[in-house]
């Protein structure tokens, strides 16, 4: 059921690009910005049934969806993703940093390769689809990004790089609000605890480990977190720019 004011969905006539929105959390997006009016683009790297079923499935219900194959870290490919969106929604009003990618290892073990990729596709994807997107929007566009607890929080070994690229989207997000606050778009990231996706199975491992040091003892779903994202999406949350906010159960309580 799509949020609605008066009978329109409130984000009918709005256009929006997720990345990463295959699978997890970024699909979930994808299906409640859909819902809620919005036409919407999103990419992936190699999911491409999962992707073209997503878009089938927005289209079947009377929606706009299209997929983009691009890996995050190839700023040209996602720049031009981004153009492609906005020229075929003839718009574009909100963006998505959702693609993410979780190389776990300690000082001692992680590579470089592996550091660099968490830097890449974590933050400099960030600054770069910020960058192409907001070059198409008007005054009330909405820049979002998904960062985790994690950037609150690093409870056991082998987190550092995940968490320093998470820590930084809480600066990038507070320089990019003062940058585009004068525009009237604003920029937030939302930082999840534990979601059950491909990423963090809410029956893996380190289930039980993450679940004792909650709140809440269990993981959030993806519409938990797309639910926060719609919000911030959304005419009712033009005044929060700058916020990291964390939906993590009490991981980091
Ligand atoms: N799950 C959690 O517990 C949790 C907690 C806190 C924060 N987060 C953050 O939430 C975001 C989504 O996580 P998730 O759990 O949904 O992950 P996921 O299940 O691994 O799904 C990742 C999605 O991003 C896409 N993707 C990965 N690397 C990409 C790249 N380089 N370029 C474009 N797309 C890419 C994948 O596409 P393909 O399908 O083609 O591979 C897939 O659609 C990430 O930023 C993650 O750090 C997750």
């Amino acid at each position: 059921m799509s949020a609605t004011t008066s009978s329109k969905p409130v984000l009918a006539g709005k256009a929006a690009f997720i990345t990463g929105g295959s699978r997890g959390i970024g699909a979930a997006i994808v299906r409640r910005l859909a819902a809620d009016g919005a036409a919407v683009a999103f990419s992936y790297t190699s999911s491409e049934a999962a992707a073209k079923e997503l878009a089938g499935s927005v289209e079947a219900a009377g929606g706009r969806a299209i997929a983009l194959r691009v890996d995050s870290a190839d700023a040209v490919a996602l720049r031009t993703a981004i153009d492609q969106a906005a020229r075929t929604f003839g718009r574009l009003d909100i963006l998505v940093n959702n693609a993410g990618v979780f190389k776990v290892g300690t000082v001692e073990e992680m590579s470089l390769e592996d550091f660099d990729r968490t830097l890449n596709v974590n933050v400099r994807a960030v600054f770069v689809g910020t960058q192409a997107a907001v070059r198409h929007m008007a005054d009330g566009g909405r820049v979002i990004t998904i960062g985790s607890t994690n950037a609150e929080r690093v409870p056991s070994p082998g987190f550092g790089a995940y968490a320093m690229s998470k820590s930084a989207l809480t600066g990038l997000t507070r320089g990019l609000a003062r940058d585009l606050g004068p525009r009237g778009i604003t920029v937030n990231n939302v930082q999840p605890g534990p979601v059950d996706t491909d990423m963090n199975p809410a029956d893996g491992p380190n289930a039980a480990s993450m679940h004792a040091l909650m709140a809440l003892p269990r993981h959030g779903s993806g519409a938990d977190i797309a639910a926060m994202v719609a919000y911030l999406a959304g005419p009712e949350a033009g005044f929060v720019t700058g916020a990291s906010l964390s939906i993590d159960g009490g991981f980091s309580a």
